[in-house]
């Protein structure tokens, strides 16, 4: 096996032994279409596919763990991540994979972090995991008109509209904007 498949091999075995059928579902969808718009964008497809197969490796934990994970990257836990500490399950899904695979590839981690809010300044993996885990063909809230919509956007519009809808949802939910959700909006609404 080269180290190609070696990596992605082992971030699938991760997220099989740790996660319940529906979401293994959902890794699996994000990792191909997160490999396919980096084929589309000229990103690295190992990077996306990694990404996307391992971003949501903290969802089903509860939230101690989350926040004991999350910490051990070394970033400061921000006053609303304390409030919603299921904001933490991208930065403690990066921790699992770095502590269960090795896999550390700073790029593939920081876009695992970013996904659940996005954040200002994402680079490509970022913006393109951030993208593939809203627009993967079995999430039932977002409709086949919007996703073929979307989908056929430049990368930055395609995260922009991501953006707006799921700042949609936390507003109809009542739940505070997180201030990383804001910048990404704001940095990207100017270039719209
Ligand atoms: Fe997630
Ligand atoms: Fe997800």
């Amino acid at each position: 096996m080269d180290d190609r498949n070696l990596w992605r091999s082992r971030a699938s075995a991760l997220v099989e032994a740790t996660l319940t059928r529906p979401r293994i579902g959902h890794s699996r969808e994000v990792a191909r279409l997160a490999s396919e718009l980096c084929d589309r964008f000229h990103g690295d497809e190992e990077k996306g596919y990694i990404g996307g197969m391992a971003h949501d490796l903290a969802r089903e934990l509860d939230v101690a763990e989350i926040l004991l994970l999350a910490e051990t990257d070394g970033q400061p836990v921000r006053d609303w991540e304390k409030d919603s500490p299921m904001l933490l399950h991208g930065r403690a899904a990066a921790a699992i994979l770095l502590k269960h695979t090795g896999y550390s590839d700073p790029e593939t981690l920081q876009a695992i972090r970013d996904h659940v809010t996005g954040r200002g300044s994402m680079g490509m993996i970022s913006k393109i995991v951030f993208a593939a885990d809203f627009l993967e063909p079995t999430r039932e809230l977002v409709s086949p008109e919007f996703r073929r919509r979307t989908i056929a956007l430049s990368l930055d519009e395609m995260v922009l509209a991501v953006l707006e809808r799921k700042m949609h949802f936390v507003r109809q939910a009542r739940q505070a904007l997180s201030p990383d959700s804001l910048s990404l909006h704001e940095e990207l609404a100017a270039h719209a």
